[in-house]
């Protein structure tokens, strides 16, 4: 889609029932300030009929917190399906969470606030043990990893499910990056994979992994 304003281009993210987000993307900034494919693949399968039981979505009324939210599209789509959410990223992207969230507003059924969370630094105001952690191409850098698990660690309950959305990539350190997450990871969490056929039909791709990801009870 083309420029709306000077320094942004829009991106229109369709939903099921017909009305659309519409997400604004910076053309110069770091990697926070597009729509990734992975974000896209994990806000359609959000919108998948896996999360309805009784014509209600699993995300009414439940609390979820975003980590490395970038353009907001995730935490987005699960306040449009009712959540409270919390969009989370580094102060530089909330200008860009706070113009998408007022963008989209109206189609919000939920709530939403964008809010600053450097990984590995203490959690401040935010729902302890939240329903949902929503991540999306959050695996990409080794100087990360740690810090993102321990937050992953501090935030998520025994209730808590993590739902983790990566593209696996075969350049360079990526595949060391993403082995040395799961490694990780494994100490802590148990990991479910969701298979292509219960994705988004059209918003799915084999080398696009979504995760249910919950704490181990040791
Ligand atoms: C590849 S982008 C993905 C953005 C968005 N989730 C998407 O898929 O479109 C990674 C995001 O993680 C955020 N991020 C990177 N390092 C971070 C850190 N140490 N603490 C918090 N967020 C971080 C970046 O600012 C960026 O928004």
């Amino acid at each position: 889609m083309a420029a709306a304003d000077s320094g942004y281009f829009l991106r229109a993210v369709e939903r099921r029932g017909g009305s659309e987000l519409r997400i604004k993307q910076c053309s110069a900034g770091d990697v926070g300030c597009v729509v990734w494919d992975a974000a896209l693949v994990l806000a359609k399968y959000l919108e998948t009929s896996g999360f309805y039981r009784d014509g209600l979505h699993a995300f009414t009324a439940r609390n979820v917190v975003e980590l490395g939210a970038g353009t907001g599209v995730v935490g987005l789509m699960a306040s449009v399906l009712g959540a409270h959410v919390t969009v989370t990223d580094l102060e530089e992207l909330q200008d860009l969470l706070n113009i998408n969230i007022s963008e989209n507003k109206r189609l919000v059924t939920g709530s939403i606030q964008a809010k600053v969370l450097k990984w590995g630094e203490t959690v401040k105001d935010l729902p302890h043990d939240p329903d949902y952690i929503l991540m999306a191409d959050c695996i990409y850098y080794e100087q990360s990893l740690e810090p993102l698990l321990r937050t992953m660690m501090e935030l998520a309950g025994n209730k808590t499910c993590i739902i983790c959305c990566y593209e696996e990539r075969t350049m360079g350190n990526n595949p060391k990056i993403e082995n040395r997450f799961f490694e990780l990871l494994q100490t802590d969490f148990e990991i479910d994979e969701i298979p292509l056929d219960r994705q988004d039909e059209e918003y799915k791709s084999e080398d696009i992994h979504i995760l249910h990801i919950k704490r181990k009870r040791h």
